[in-house]
């Protein structure tokens, strides 16, 4: 008999969704998986108004597929910018939509132009966002381009995100797609503000991936992968039952021709199999029965948001990714694409 592992549906509390022809191709992916997602708002123009994550929220709603209609709640940020205002954040929460606000500095990764340029400028609006209890996103990273790029969250560890703390000492935090042991440590030291979510590609792959057997556009994400010490990190706390870590997948498409170029895109595509992945990195681990915790109650725990009612269940039984996906009439290379995975969705 095939192993079968039933668990309250997971959500995905770190997700890029795109928009128009291409949201409509990922979208099922998601939303078969998780019951609700956090949605990051670097579309080109970036989310940065009240008005603008309730209508991208419509279409996303309006995209899904009859058979999953009603069944995913996708869960609204704001981008941040040098001048969003406090009155902002206010209409923001009070919207009732509109989850939390990402902190993208500008530079640090796709679609990030718009970012934060000096923190300094957003005094005001984090202090807000601080009164209201609205958390804070942050892409981790500096882009002082003397950081070694191996380096950038460490540094942004140090330069932005303890002072920004000692700030606002009442603002609430996720450390985004953390990558390394600093990180690591940092979230573990900092008592109950400060959460961080953990991807699936950075639990299973290290930098090696990026460089043998010739370059690897598809395993270019950022922050870019670490080295294995990093990686070990990132899966044991991910399975230890920490409260504070939990799963955002930050499955990111680009055509194959945006990631196939001299110039790049940053972001892998992971949604066809995130969650089957995650199990994967917890059996492997010894630790399956963490993974629910990590992908089921840990975030909804931080955002104070009710856990799922629903199930998931996965069978213990290999299935072969296929080697690419339809993306809005492009093509989309998945990660681990042609190569086998060892849990299977079990639909209904
Ligand atoms: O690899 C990434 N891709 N990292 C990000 O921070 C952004 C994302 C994207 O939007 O493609
Ligand atoms: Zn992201």
């Amino acid at each position: 008999m095939t192993n079968k592992l039933t668990f309250t549906r997971p959500d995905d509390w770190h997700l890029h969704l795109r928009d128009g022809r291409a949201m409509q191709s990922v979208l099922p992916d998601i939303a078969r998986r998780f019951a609700r997602a956090i949605i990051m708002p670097n579309l080109k123009p970036p989310v940065v108004t009240t008005a603008q994550a309730a209508a991208y929220r419509a279409r996303i709603l309006s995209a899904l597929p009859q058979e999953l209609a009603g069944r995913f709640e996708p869960l609204m940020t704001l981008y941040l910018t040098d001048t969003t205002t406090p009155e902002e954040i206010s209409r923001a929460k009070a919207s009732g939509i509109v989850q939390a606000v990402k902190l993208y500095p500008a530079g640090a990764t796709t679609h990030s132009d718009a970012g934060v340029t000096d923190i300094a400028r957003c005094e005001a609006t984090l202090a807000m966002m601080e009164k209201l209890d609205m958390p804070l996103l942050v892409h981790g990273e500096v882009v002082d381009p003397a950081v070694d790029i191996f380096d950038r969250e460490k540094f942004f560890i140090d330069r932005m995100l303890i002072p920004l703390l000692q700030r606002f000492p009442g603002l609430r935090v996720v450390f985004e797609h953390i990558t390394t042991k600093e990180a690591v440590e940092f979230v573990q030291a900092v008592p109950n503000r400060i959460a961080a979510t953990i991807t699936a590609h950075h639990l299973m792959l290290n930098r090696n991936a990026l460089f043998i057997g010739g370059l690897q556009p598809h395993h270019y994400c950022l922050p870019v992968l670490k080295r294995e010490i990093h990686r070990q990190a990132l899966v044991t706390v991910a399975t230890s039952g920490h409260a504070r870590f939990f799963l955002g997948t930050d499955s990111a498409p680009h055509p194959l021709g945006d990631k196939e170029s001299a110039c790049g895109c940053a972001g892998i595509y992971s949604a066809h199999a995130a969650i089957e992945f995650y199990a994967e990195v917890f059996e492997r681990a010894g630790k399956l029965d963490q993974l629910e915790a990590f992908a089921s109650f840990h975030g909804p725990d931080f955002y104070g948001l009710p856990r799922n009612t629903g199930k998931i269940s996965l069978s213990q039984e290999s299935w072969q990714i296929p080697e690419e996906i339809e993306f809005g009439g492009d093509k989309l290379i998945p990660l681990r694409a042609g190569g086998q995975v060892g849990w299977k969705l079990m639909e209904g």
